[in-house]
């Protein structure tokens, strides 16, 4: 049997991977293909506790920094249970997985508080996406959008935080498409549904389905 496809949707805060990712998933079968939906930080055994760190209770840290180590070591502990419990096989079975998040936010985020290529080497060995979908959408903008839907913010949601790393998302993706991964940027402006539009078509165009 052929293997799955893997398509991850990437972006900063209030880009919208949360959204558009199930709205793609909805579509996908519709389109009759078997879909596992998954997402970063998982609801895992360390996914848990990345949630926790990330605001800011873990048990015994209260009150004082998680260290920007801990969390790529955190993040990428993570995406290796995340992979090999449920994407590699899904995608072995023919199933094709769609995440909300995976390495490249590693990456652009971690990669503001750690050196990168000691983050890239922390994620040697995930499996790279087929496709992934860049949300593109202006730091300020992003900002916006969380402040309307949440009291409490996350460690890195300040709109200072979110420009670093929109700018590294953008360097990080290019010298990945120099590697050979296939990332298409998608302006994720506009109202929810004009957005879904895109990241159809750039499904389609990448593989009819
Ligand atoms: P997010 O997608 O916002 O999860 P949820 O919607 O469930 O809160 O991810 C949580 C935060 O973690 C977000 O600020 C992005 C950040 N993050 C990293 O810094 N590195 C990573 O590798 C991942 C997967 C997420």
């Amino acid at each position: 049997m052929a293997e799955g496809k893997f398509i991850v949707f990437e972006g900063i805060d209030g880009a919208g991977t949360t959204t558009q990712s199930k709205l793609a998933a909805k579509w996908l079968r519709e389109r009759s293909l078997d879909v596992v939906e998954t997402a970063e930080p998982t609801d895992g055994a360390v996914g848990r506790t990345v949630r926790r760190a990330l605001s800011g209770e873990m048990p015994g840290r209260e009150g004082r920094e998680v260290e920007p180590e801990l969390f790529a070591l955190l993040f990428a502990a993570d995406r290796l249970d995340h992979m090999n419990r449920t994407v590699i096989p899904a995608l072995e079975r023919g199933q094709w997985g769609i995440s909300d998040r995976c390495y490249l936010s590693s990456f652009a985020y971690q990669s503001v508080g750690c050196d990168l290529g000691w983050v890239r080497e922390l994620n040697r060995h995930v499996r790279r996406a087929d496709l992934t979908l860049l949300l593109d959408l202006d730091a300020e903008a992003a900002y916006e959008r969380l402040v309307g839907a949440r009291e409490k913010h996350e460690v890195f949601e300040t709109a200072d935080n979110m420009a670093v790393v929109r700018a590294n998302y953008m360097r990080i993706a290019a010298a990945l498409e120099q590697e050979g991964e296939k990332i298409v940027r998608v302006d994720a402006s506009p109202p929810a549904a004009a957005v879904a539009e895109e990241v159809r078509r750039a499904i389609s165009d990448w593989t009819p389905c």
